[in-house]
């Protein structure tokens, strides 16, 4: 058998496997899996690396305009590489619809720019924030046949929220064509409330974000779009989940037998609200929403990620420089509700979770692998072509050295954001090589790609956004008196 590319003699590690093996390339997909494979044109060794699949990183915001209307600073060229060098060989950010915008149009665009620029393969979600009769019936249905088969509503920020008889129209069409909805939930009332009366207290610093943003109101929109979901018999995924209330609610559907799933992010295991209680307005370098809460909440998150109520930690990367251009679009001396909402953390996703969860002993090699990738295929549709190293899956491989220590500097990334969150953390082991479709994206720590090497991956419909088929009173003809509901 002919390869066009071997790696050779590392430790290959997927969500179930550990294997000392060679990994056989051929036209961009994995051929064999075997020690002593023949010499290939292309050889790489990985003596002493673990070579893991590429990370499918599917909760980040690039070239996109925000919930505030401000557009992110990374576009698919600096996001698409600071994620290859991260380990991510997939990215699946979100192409946001704006009140009155057609869908269609948005993803027409949103194409377009994504076509010439990422480095690494890319799908997008979609995001609903005009629920009419034509995006619902007409414009959902045809993006999902084109392998958009996912999709974000939120319950929160006046130009995305929806309401909860939206969110129940969206949930009908996601189960009758077969797709995921992902859910912001934040309880939209109580944040505006509690936002007026801390402004009109004079309290307009950016710890007073992580204030406003109670872990309450995150708690109650869980719940409420948990029975949403509950109603309709459609799966949901509640993504960056930052507190215990919104784990609970969660956990506690999923022992029920929802099909229920939960997200969470690196911010909501490192970083505090005393994060944003900075000098000056420091602070708005830590301003994302769900805010970081606090140590006890870290170990509520910690705990979700060990006992399985979280299927997957993404970045939410959402990119915003550190001046008037984005992040302080309102000014140096903005109100806490006018600074943009995000943080950077899409090349460090993976490094820390690695790093304080697999080094630390929290997590397991296997079970990082399918926080970081396999899970993320599945729910996505995208498995198992993405997200695990088997004979007829893409090459996407990364070779991550687990020895190597170092101190997080924002001069070491390569995003477009100027700073970052994480910095001075002390972490070990890093993605020195990442292999996309059998292209060698990063090589030993240099990039060798250009943009719009990546591809387009259209999705399946996720076995995991099926309907359980168990419907409750109010919606089952057979206990409803007859009545036909979904
Ligand atoms: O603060 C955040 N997370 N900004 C990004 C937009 C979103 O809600 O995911
Ligand atoms: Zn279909
Ligand atoms: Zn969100
Ligand atoms: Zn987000």
């Amino acid at each position: 058998m002919e390869f066009d590319l071997v790696v050779r003699n590392g430790t290959v590690v997927t969500a179930s496997d550990r294997t000392d093996c060679d990994v056989g390339i051929r036209d961009g997909k994995i051929v064999a899996l075997m020690k002593g494979l023949p010499k290939a044109p292309r050889e790489i060794d990985a003596a002493g690396r673990l070579v893991l699949p590429g990370g499918v990183e599917a909760h980040c915001h690039i070239e996109q305009s925000s919930s505030l209307g401000i557009q992110t600073s990374d576009d698919f060229e600096s996001g698409s590489i600071s994620a290859a060098f991260g380990g991510n060989t997939t990215i699946m950010p979100f192409a946001a619809q704006h009140k009155g915008q057609s869908l269609l149009d948005v993803v027409a665009d949103y194409e377009a720019r994504a076509a010439a620029k990422s480095v690494i393969d890319y799908s997008y979600h979609l995001i609903v924030s005009d629920a009419n009769e034509d995006v619902l019936h007409n414009q959902l249905p045809k993006l999902i046949k084109k392998g958009l088969t996912s999709f974000k509503v939120y319950t929160t920020y006046e130009l995305l929220k929806l309401d909860d008889y939206q969110i129940l129209e969206v949930l009908s069409v996601a189960r009758r064509e077969g797709a995921l909805v992902m859910v912001h939930a934040e309880n939209h009332d109580m944040i505006r409330w509690l936002t007026k009366r801390l402004l009109d207290a004079g309290h307009k610093e950016p710890k007073y974000h992580g204030i406003s943003h109670s872990r309450i109101a995150e708690g109650e929109a869980t719940n409420r779009a948990i029975s949403l979901s509950e109603l309709v018999d459609q799966p949901l995924l509640v993504v960056h989940v930052s507190c215990q209330q919104a784990t609970e609610a969660i956990r506690d559907a999923q022992s029920k037998g929802l099909k229920i799933y939960g997200e969470t992010c690196p911010q909501y295991l490192f970083l505090t609200v005393d994060d944003l209680d900075r000098q000056g307005m420091e602070g708005a370098m830590f301003c994302c929403s769900p805010p970081p809460r606090d140590a006890s909440s870290q170990e509520a998150i910690w705990t979700g990620i060990q006992n399985g109520t979280f299927q997957i930690v993404s970045s939410d990367h959402a990119p915003y420089r550190f001046d008037e251009t984005a992040k302080l679009q309102a000014g140096p001396d903005a109100p806490f509700n006018k600074i943009a909402n995000g943080i950077p953390g899409i090349e460090l996703r993976m490094p820390l979770l690695f790093s304080e969860g697999v080094c630390k002993g929290r997590i397991d090699l296997h079970r990082f692998v399918e926080l970081t990738s396999t899970n993320a295929a599945r729910l996505y549709g995208l498995f198992p072509r993405k997200g695990t190293i088997s004979v007829g899956a893409d090459a996407d491989l990364a070779i991550w050295d687990p020895d190597v220590k170092y101190t997080v500097s924002w001069d070491d990334l390569h995003d477009n954001v100027g700073y970052t969150p994480y910095a001075g953390m002390e972490l070990t082991g890093w993605p020195t090589t990442v292999i996309n479709r059998g292209r060698v994206v990063v090589d030993q720590g240099q990039l060798n790609a250009s943009p719009g090497d990546g591809t387009f991956v259209p999705r399946e419909h996720s076995d995991l956004a099926k309907p359980r088929g168990t419907l409750v009173r109010e919606v089952d003809p057979a206990r409803n008196f007859g009545a036909k509901i979904l």
